[in-house]
């Protein structure tokens, strides 16, 4: 195969297939059901060009293809995906949204390296992780993944610049602590214990964390879901402002419709399935959304 090669934002070069493959074939395997079955049919051929668009001149940072997750309980089946196609695209925000049970995390995970498909192909730049070890999965997640979860999961015998320094003292080319936390607005509150921190100061200490050591990728599962509504919305801010600020691709699993709109691109699911894919021609900040 020919390969490309490009830069990254961090002015790393990387050898990647070409992105250049056809978007058109992408939206029709998305499922017909995108294009007819939905209640966006009126607005079809726009979505489909913008999507076209969209797609061309950008380098994906990840290719899925045909992903399937079938958890076994017992005699019992349960397809949480069921042969996803999706691509993620460099500098990104995208909003995965749908119903809880619908896929959203298994397919995050998946992302990350975090869990392994029943099957089907998932690209990383140009690594495949389908079939990685776990030395290699961890070193992937440990160079290019920042996760940030519903609970931020800090150690509470450890100040907010401890916990980010966990991360920043295992990777290559971190940010300072401190770099780290001012860029979520918290170098007052470096030296503060989690129990000394509200919830949504906690998950920008969590967002601080998952960004010091410069991911390519911000994957986040339901970042605002134990916040209340104003601090969700600054959780929000937070992550589109390391979003334009270091050009981290994003993508922020939410169930909250509203969300959607600060996204450059919305992917909804439905049981397993990706039901429309959706770009959004102007972001909108998070302090302008209401729900
Ligand atoms: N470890 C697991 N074992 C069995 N079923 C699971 C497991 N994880 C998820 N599922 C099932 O897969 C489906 C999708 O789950 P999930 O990806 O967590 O959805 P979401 O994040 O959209 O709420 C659900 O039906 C869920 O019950
Ligand atoms: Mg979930």
């Amino acid at each position: 195969m020919t390969k490309n090669k490009t830069k990254n934002c961090k002015g790393k070069s990387h050898n990647h297939p070409p992105i250049s493959f056809p978007f058109v074939s992408f939206i029709s395997s998305v499922s017909s059901s995108l294009l007819f079955g939905s209640g966006f049919a009126a607005n079809q051929d726009l979505k489909f060009h913008m999507q076209q668009g969209y797609g061309e001149n950008r380098e994906a940072v990840f290719r899925a293809r045909g992903l399937s997750k079938v958890y076994r309980m017992g005699d019992v089946e349960v397809y949480a995906l069921k042969g996803i196609d999706l691509d993620l695209y460099s500098g990104e925000f995208v909003v995965l949204l749908g119903p809880s049970g619908s896929g959203k995390s298994t397919l995050l995970n998946i992302l990350g390296g975090l869990d392994a498909p029943t099957s089907g192909e998932v690209f990383f730049r140009d690594h495949n992780l389908v079939g990685a070890g776990d030395q290699e999965l961890t070193r992937f997640r440990r160079e290019h993944v920042g996760f940030v979860f519903q609970f931020y999961n800090l150690i509470p015998s450890l100040t907010a610049l401890e916990n980010v320094e966990l991360v920043t003292e295992i990777t290559e080319h971190p940010m300072l602590p401190g770099e780290a936390l001012q860029l979520v607005g918290l170098s007052e509150r470096m030296h503060h214990f989690p129990a000394q921190l509200s919830g949504g100061e906690q998950q920008r200490v969590a967002i601080a964390r998952a960004v010091a050591k410069r991911p390519d990728v911000l994957l986040c599962d339901e970042p605002t879901g134990a916040l209340d509504y104003s601090t969700g919305k600054l959780v929000l801010e937070v992550l589109e402002h390391v979003n334009r600020e270091l050009g981290t691709t994003t993508a922020v699993i939410t169930h909250n419709a509203a969300i959607a709109g600060m996204a450059d691109r919305v992917i909804r699911l439905r049981s397993g399935e990706i039901i429309e894919v959706h770009v959004n021609e102007k972001r909108i900040s998070p302090s302008d959304l209401t729900w």
